[in-house]
């Protein structure tokens, strides 16, 4: 499979998207060669979708005067519902207002206040208003301005280059294989470490609102290579989303303060969360409208309506231009004059590649950050503007950890895993039988399906069924494609037997917690149960055996677990 260059870098990551640039010019400004490897022009990352904001209590607003981290981190664990471990959630909170002030210092165009300090709006979970945002494309501005600083640092970039698998010897991580997806060339890549910052998995499921490439790859990649995935079972459905279509409608505009209306016209978050409202935290919030619209108040399409109108055109345009455009677009209607139909969708993956604090994966030299990671800041469900933070805080600690990592390179091993690569590639071009599109429907259908917003023993198990099933046909799946250079069907062979492996360990996770707790909803065990269930869900592969399932302690401290409401 065409030529066979061997690359090498002191610290390679693994995505170009927020947390892995900011761990890339972490680790060049320490003094590391460093590259990035990213599937898309990094510009295209899903990062550049994220829209609301990002927390750090900075105290600007005239409601949030007193605010401070110990808030913010109390607000964070309970919207957690206590599994987040607390002293991560400690350098997450006590860090943000850090990297908040450090993009805006590299040029991230904030929105201002009236005073001209950066705006926060108030998001939910959140007890005062603490998300900064640029407008709603907030994701769009960090990403740029990352991107401004990790080139001009001459950072390397190996764009549209997907990782095929890692190089794992004597228990330590050598580097990776990766597809030049442009010629069909793989390459190896002899590293001192690797940092895996791939994003998370939105494409197992049917109604997300992800980009085509958020596939799984790094968890799947750490998974195959013996690290263990935490907490898989908690799903985020964020509320609003485009009927239909399911692209995102921020959670900002609840924050400028847009209503939910079902089909009476009611305001219905009281019924379910008579203080926040449409401020409860997403799990709440999408589970209601799924009540309304079970009850048969929903509107044509299953969704309810989010209604912008009382805010006035002056402040939609001004504040939430990006959703008014979208609405418009896509759903040919203006926010200003016509409420948005939306609907809950798969949005995020709280768990990931169970790391420490620093990124460190267990394997010496491979670490993770941003969504593939679970580190865990979020546990059992995040509150909406903590991940673009997550991603800046760990990022930041992990290209320093990863720098400081220095085991000896061992190029041959590389060499070696390079060529059975191409062997395994070139198999796989050559076989004919089942395509990729039909599994990944059928997965993406039974992961919606089986593994929702509301789950039971019986949905499940059918479910794990016909994942077993799509993963037997996947054995014989074929590439189908007489060409070689930028052969999009084998990207995608290779990104779905990467997803079928994480949608077994979401499946498999959500079988063993037999609770509710956050996003994981089980309508046959509704309560939560701390007695039994107030630790993470850890799996990792065994040799030719079913995944193992075993449990971690949560590090609790700063705050005492309670039972509380919003
Ligand atoms: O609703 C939003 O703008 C999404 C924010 C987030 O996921 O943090």
């Amino acid at each position: 499979m065409g030529n066979k260059d061997l690359y090498r870098h002191d610290v390679i990551v693994v995505g170009g998207g927020l947390a892995g640039l900011r761990a890339a010019v972490e680790a060049c400004d320490r003094g590391a060669d460093t590259a990035v490897l990213s599937k898309v022009y990094p510009l295209r990352s899903h990062s550049v979708a994220a829209q609301g904001g990002i927390n750090a209590a900075l105290g600007n607003s005239p409601a949030a005067k007193d605010d401070n981290w110990e808030k913010h981190a109390f607000d964070t664990i309970k919207g957690s519902v206590y599994l987040a471990d607390q002293d991560a959630v400690e350098i997450l909170c006590r860090e943000a207002p850090g990297a908040v002030f450090e993009l805006e210092h590299w040029g991230t165009v904030f929105s201002r206040d009236d005073h001209g300090r950066l705006a926060q709006r108030p998001f939910g979970g959140a007890d005062v208003p603490r998300t900064c945002y640029a407008a709603d494309r907030t994701g769009h501005n960090l990403l740029n301005t990352l991107f401004e600083q990790a080139a001009s640092r001459g950072i390397r970039f190996y764009n549209e280059f997907f990782v095929t698998s890692l190089v794992v010897d004597e228990e330590t991580c050598r580097g990776c294989i990766a597809l030049d997806i442009l010629s069909g060339n793989l390459h190896g890549f002899s590293s001192k470490s690797l940092v895996l910052a791939t994003g998370g998995y939105g494409m197992i499921y049917d109604h997300s609102t992800n980009s085509l490439i958020n596939t799984a790859d790094g968890m799947a990649l750490a998974y195959s290579a013996g690290a263990k995935l935490k907490d898989m079972e908690f799903v985020q459905f964020h509320p609003t989303t485009l009927s239909g279509s399911n692209i995102l409608i921020s959670e900002g505009a609840r924050g400028e303060g847009a209503y939910l209306v079902n089909s009476e016209g009611d305001r219905f978050m009281a019924k379910y969360a008579p203080q926040a409202e449409e401020l409860a935290p997403r799990d709440i919030v999408a589970r209601s409208i799924m009540k309304e619209i079970q009850a048969g108040l929903g509107f044509d399409g299953g969704c309810v309506h989010l209604d912008l109108r009382h805010l006035g055109a002056e402040k939609i345009r001004e504040r939430l231009p990006g959703i008014r455009q979208i609405a418009m677009d896509f759903a040919d209607l203006d926010p200003v004059e016509q409420p948005i139909p939306v609907q809950p969708g798969q949005h995020y993956s709280m768990g990931g590649i169970d790391v420490s604090p620093d990124g460190e994966t267990g394997i010496r030299g491979l670490f993770a950050v941003g969504e593939c990671a679970c580190i865990s800041v979020h546990g059992a469900n995040r509150l909406g503007g903590n991940s673009l933070l997550d991603t800046l805080v760990f990022g930041r600690r992990v290209g320093d950890k990863a720098f400081n990592e220095s085991h000896d390179e061992a190029a041959p091993v590389v060499e070696a895993a390079l060529n059975r690569e191409i062997k395994r590639l070139d198999e796989l071009f050559s076989s004919r039988g089942e395509s990729f599109a039909s599994l990944m429907r059928e997965m993406k259908k039974t992961m919606f399906e089986s593994f929702g917003i509301f789950r039971d023993e019986n949905n499940m198990q059918e479910g794990l069924g016909s994942l077993n099933e799509l993963g037997k046909k996947f054995e014989g799946a074929a590439v189908n494609s007489a060409r070689k250079i930028f052969c999009q069907s084998l990207v995608r062979t290779l990104e779905l037997g990467f997803m079928l492996d994480i949608a077994g360990a979401v499946a498999l996770s959500a079988l063993w917690r037999k609770e509710s707790r956050g996003s994981h909803y089980r309508t046959d065990w509704p309560d939560r149960d701390d007695d039994r269930y107030l630790k993470h869900t850890l799996i990792s592969k065994t040799d030719g055996q079913k995944p193992a399932i075993e449990y971690s302690p949560v590090k609790l401290g700063l705050f005492p677990v309670k039972e509380d409401g919003y």
